[in-house]
């Protein structure tokens, strides 16, 4: 990958002088969803699939960015003095919001530079290509300019931050700490009340992950996202009224049910009880997982599913008809919608054995239900972000 990469950028801007190259994968999340912006829990692990970038600096402050996966748009030319936020109509919003992000944290970037970039990450899938992205370019960038103090969890929070405030989506935490803290074969524990987290191993025996993409289009997506942030945001402070809670993710699914007549729609009810339950269901899959209960595990999976579709309503039938297909499959352990939702992937665990047979009994039903094909992956867990090799 190195190589195409290098012979692409000596193609687009010439070979000469030092260009370094850079990794950031996607992710996928196995647990714990729509929680991360209530101080809850999540589950995710990086893949092995993500973005490459090289990268030279120039002279001047300008900047030229080519994506192998844009051919068509070709060079996009902009400069360190034209960062339009919200404004920007293609994918260089996410490297130049990075840009931006390190001049406001201290961390001014001065310099112009030439950029190529290759994701093998399917577009807009939900496996977080923007965050991966985003983290590409804040591991350049470190390395570019010696901000050798920036760790792995700032460029996170860089990322966010970025997504937030340039690129307008109120995303949590999750995507951009999952792509730059990822560990092989580990997926990650995260509690996003403090950041605190730990790894662990992924043993799935005689299983694998698969991803199935519903390759819906999405639009409404980004909208519906922070109205569920903001429907969590109005139930907490209806739930404060009568309690000294910080976050949804305090709470038990017991002390919630006491408390929850605080909340005047039953709509924001459905939508607080599944950040709760959701955040427990999230601690209690890695007890199991721990514990070697692969099936306590699966089980766990389903019902955040059943969750997501009926309190959080953000599946939608092309989820819905993956999910409830691959329920129906001889060999799958647990399968459920993974990441924002509105369309994007599943997540399965599926027994070795059983794969060939699930791709093909799924996506026909998908095929026939929907109108379109799904796409399907079988995926490994890899590291995180990093300077290429
Ligand atoms: C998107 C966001 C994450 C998280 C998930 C839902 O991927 O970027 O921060 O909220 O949705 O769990």
């Amino acid at each position: 990958m190195k190589q195409k990469l290098l012979e692409c950028f000596a193609q687009q801007f010439g070979g000469e002088g030092e260009i370094r190259t850079y990794f950031a994968p996607g992710r996928v999340n196995l647990i714990g969803e729509h929680t991360d912006y209530n101080g809850g829990h999540v589950f995710p692990c990086a893949l092995t699939i993500g973005t490459y970038m090289a990268a030279r600096k120039r002279e001047d402050r300008k900047l030229r960015f080519y994506s192998m996966n844009f051919e068509k748009l070709g060079v996009v030319e902009s400069s360190l003095d034209d960062f339009q936020m919200g404004k920007e109509n293609n994918w260089t919003a996410y490297p130049k919001g990075m840009m931006w992000t390190f001049g406001k944290k201290g961390y001014p970037v001065e310099q112009g530079m030439d950029i190529v970039l290759f994701g093998n990450i399917p577009n807009g899938s939900g496996l977080s290509s923007s965050a991966s992205v985003e983290v590409v370019t804040g591991v350049m960038l470190r390395d570019m300019f010696g901000y050798d103090q920036l760790t792995n969890t700032d460029l996170a929070l860089f990322g966010q931050y970025s997504e937030n405030n340039y690129n307008g989506v109120n995303c949590g935490i999750m995507d951009q700490f999952a792509v730059a803290m990822g560990k092989k074969d580990c997926a990650i524990f995260l509690d996003t009340s403090n950041l605190s987290f730990e790894y662990a191993p992924v043993k799935l025996e005689n299983a694998r992950i698969v991803i199935a993409s519903s390759n819906k289009k999405r639009g409404l997506g980004d909208s519906k996202y922070n109205e569920r942030r903001s429907e969590c945001e109005t139930a907490l402070a209806e739930l404060q009224t009568v309690s000294s809670i910080h976050s949804l993710g305090e709470l038990t699914t017991e002390a919630f049910e006491q408390i929850q007549s605080a909340i005047k729609d039953p709509v924001r009810v459905k939508r607080a009880r599944h950040a709760v339950a959701e955040n427990q269901r999230t601690v209690e899959a890695v007890k199991a997982l721990k514990a070697n209960d692969i099936k306590k595990f699966g089980q766990l999976m389903n019902e955040s599913h059943v969750s997501l579709r009926d309190d959080y309503e953000v599946t939608g039938i092309e989820l819905d008809t993956l999910v409830e297909e691959a329920w129906k499959c001889p060999g799958v352990i647990g399968s459920r919608m993974t990441g924002a939702g509105f369309g994007g992937c599943t997540v399965s665990i599926v027994e070795n054995d059983a794969i060939d047979g699930f791709i093909e009994k799924v996506g026909t039903a998908y095929k026939e239900k929907i109108g379109y094909a799904a796409d399907f992956y079988v995926v490994d867990i890899g590291p995180g972000a990093g300077v290429l090799a």
